[in-house]
């Protein structure tokens, strides 16, 4: 070992993400065709919020959509523009806070998946995004997401995870505090040099919303109507994943 710093989240994260965390994404894969089944034949263009390394991003582009991706970390967007250029896929990549991005133009539909929505910190950001993503939509255009609950948070932010693949190692210290909503992950990451093993840390923090919040804020942005669905059956190879530990959103912007 030789020393250890602390980083910005999403950087070591974004590095090993796909490496250790893609398989883990199916189920996002399962409840967006889910919810999104009858819309998305009538999606000309989308964007995908917290996008990470563009995977959603990209199978959207695969299915002809014109595709914007947004993401906060510099290390995640230049993995996303790496991947569609490998991919030979006409993506545009915004590196911007989902609190305040904006698209050079308005478009049908917008997504924000696996837990990113629980990375804003406060009601009043919570309020930034859900303008941001009104203001990005098409009137009658849709806002896909899921969150973490606070069940959840008790289920599996409290434990220990780790894994290891050739070259790296993560340990991730799950901890939450239920009475104020927050949850955070502490990230201890070693990862291979030669003959030795550096440390790296970064933390993560997750603040969970209620329906009733979800539901106020995105009203009094705009959109007209929300469904939700329990995550459970597309989670049903995780056995974390409980009733009422993750919920999946789809909102409509109400028309003009
Ligand atoms: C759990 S990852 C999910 C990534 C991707 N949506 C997926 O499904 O794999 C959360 C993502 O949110 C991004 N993020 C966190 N806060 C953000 C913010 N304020 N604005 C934009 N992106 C943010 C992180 O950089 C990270 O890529």
């Amino acid at each position: 070992m030789t020393r250890t710093s602390i980083n910005r989240p999403y950087m070591w994260l974004a590095q090993y993400y796909d490496q250790l965390f893609l398989s883990f994404r199916s189920p996002m894969d399962a409840a967006r065709q889910r919810v999104l089944g009858r819309i998305l034949p009538r999606v000309a263009s989308a964007c995908d919020l917290a996008c990470g390394t563009g995977t959603t991003a990209l199978a959207l582009t695969r299915e002809g959509i014109k595709m914007f991706a947004v993401d906060l970390s510099p290390a995640m967007c230049r993995l996303a523009r790496e991947k569609a250029h490998r991919a030979r896929l006409p993506l545009r990549v915004l590196c911007a806070d989902m609190r305040k991005f904006r698209l050079p133009e308005s478009v049908d539909l917008i997504t924000c998946e696996y837990d990113a929505l629980n990375h804003v910190q406060c009601r009043a950001d919570l309020r930034m995004v859900a303008e941001s993503v009104a203001r990005a939509l098409r009137p009658g255009g849709y806002f896909l997401f899921d969150v973490n609950n606070r069940s959840g948070f008790e289920r599996y932010w409290s434990s220990i995870f780790w894994a290891e693949q050739p070259g790296v190692v993560v340990v991730m210290r799950n901890s939450h505090d239920c009475r104020h909503d927050r949850a955070w992950s502490d990230i201890e990451w070693f990862i291979r040099e030669g003959n030795l093993w550096r440390r790296r840390r970064e933390r993560v923090d997750e603040v969970c919303w209620s329906s009733d919040e979800i539901r106020r804020t995105l009203h009094e942005a705009g959109f007209d109507r929300l469904r939700a669905w329990d995550a459970t059956p597309f989670f049903k190879d995780n056995p974390l994943i409980r009733p009422g530990c993750r919920t999946v959103y789809l909102a409509r912007k109400a028309s003009a």
